[in-house]
């Protein structure tokens, strides 16, 4: 029995949906705790791409996929995604949505539009949260006798998800967004309107902090940000383009192109500290194959101080960089047969530099957005 938590350690879009997707078929249920369909997960297997906003993805291996208290729904949305995975021969039966879980109204949705200084995904997600604090909310409750196509999926889901963890099941909790997004504890105000670091996943439950056994966080092995704010290792040349093309980098949500630049293992410290995070996925390290050299942000110089922690602050924070040599997956299909000890030595380098910073194993690589592009590092 296991109750794992996955969550970004970056700014967003790191992959999470494919290494749920990816480690899916070891649970019996995957749930989401909080934000709504401003995430975009892309889940690619057997050449199939499924786009979720709303639905865990582990609705894909057929699991029990629970949409938890802490999220915000817009009721239309939702029902468009479940038509989706209908319409794709995906099991829509077992998806649970929390009764208590905030609406989106068309009115969050035309706030939002208006939306100009944070680059927001215009979902309507921060009127949403600021009425469901404001306590002027609506909750799935009180819509579904309105919505009978809704009423088909509304749950108690705390009681569904406890009774889970006492039977014994393993549960793997779907994080969206990333730690450098929280609105506690990222990049205020350039953040969401949610918790997305672990701890979230307790309040956005309903399950207590003993239950939770492990913690993965998610790496793509460089940085990228959608939406405006401070991001120390931009690259706004050549390589910032090359990283945008060859990984695709475009939001899921929204089709904006996602700014790039190189690993900051300023923000991958900081994600582990605050995620209690003892394992990592590193992601999109075939993006990085073909340079000829590569940097990691070690530290920041902010303001003339030299920092090499979080600041509260990340304004005017510049990186210090330490340069390490690139490497080319020269035979994507060897290195998934053979594994890690058949990665390049520099490419092994890189991995193991970020693990000596972070003082974290990194277990799960990803060289491709297909399920089957991944392996497990010994
Ligand atoms: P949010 O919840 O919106 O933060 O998204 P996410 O973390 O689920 O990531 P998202 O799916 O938005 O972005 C990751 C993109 O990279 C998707 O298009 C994936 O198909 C793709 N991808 C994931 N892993 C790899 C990889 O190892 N290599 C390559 N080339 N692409 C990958
Ligand atoms: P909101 O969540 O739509 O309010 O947007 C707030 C900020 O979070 C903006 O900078 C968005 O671009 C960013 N954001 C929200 N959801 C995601 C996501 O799933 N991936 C990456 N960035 C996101
Ligand atoms: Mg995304």
């Amino acid at each position: 029995m296991t109750v794992t938590v996955i969550v970004g350690t970056q700014w967003g879009d790191e992959g999470k949906g494919k290494i749920v997707d990816f480690l899916a078929k070891d649970f019996d249920i995957v749930a989401r705790f909080q934000g709504g369909n401003n995430a975009g997960h892309t889940v690619v297997v057997n050449d199939k791409k499924f786009k979720l906003h709303f639905i865990p993805s582990g609705v894909i291996s057929g699991k029990i996929a629970v949409l938890g208290t802490g999220m915000v729904i817009e009721p239309d949305a939702f029902l468009k995604e479940v038509k989706m995975l209908e319409e794709e021969g995906i099991d829509t039966s077992n998806i649970m949505l929390s009764e208590r879980a905030h609406v989106i109204t068309e009115k969050h949705k035309e706030i939002d539009g208006k939306d100009s200084k944070i680059g927001t995904t215009k979902k309507g997600i921060g009127p949403a949260y600021a009425d469901k604090i404001s306590r002027k909310g609506i909750r799935i409750i009180d819509i579904i006798e309105k919505y009978p196509s809704i009423k088909k999926f509304a749950r108690d889901t705390t009681f569904e998800i406890n009774d889970a963890i006492k039977n014994k099941k393993n549960v793997l909790i779907e994080g969206a967004q990333g730690t450098m997004l929280d609105i506690d504890h990222g990049t205020y105000p350039f953040v969401t309107s949610s918790n997305t670091i672990a701890g979230g996943a307790c309040t956005g439950l309903g399950i207590g902090p003993t239950k939770i056994d492990k913690v993965i966080g998610v790496a793509k092995a460089y940085t990228t940000r959608v939406g405006e704010g401070p991001f120390p290792t931009e690259l706004n040349d050549e390589v910032g383009k090359y990283l945008l093309e060859k990984g695709h980098e475009f939001g899921t949500t929204t089709g904006r192109p996602r700014r790039c630049g190189w690993f900051d293992a300023v923000v991958a410290k900081y994600a582990v500290k605050i995620n209690g995070i003892s394992e990592l996925a590193l992601t999109k390290l075939d993006v990085l194959s073909g340079l000829k050299k590569l940097k990691i942000a070690i530290g920041y110089e902010c303001n003339g101080k030299v920092l090499e922690r979080m600041p509260v602050n990340l304004t005017n924070c510049k990186p210090i960089y330490e340069e390490i040599d690139g490497f080319e997956i020269k035979d994507k299909n060897k290195t998934l047969e053979f594994g890690y000890a058949s990665l390049p030595v520099e490419a092994r380098n890189y991995i193991e530099r970020i693990e000596e910073i972070t003082k974290t194993k990194v277990r799960i690589i990803s060289i491709g957005p297909e399920r089957s592009d991944t392996f497990i590092k010994p």
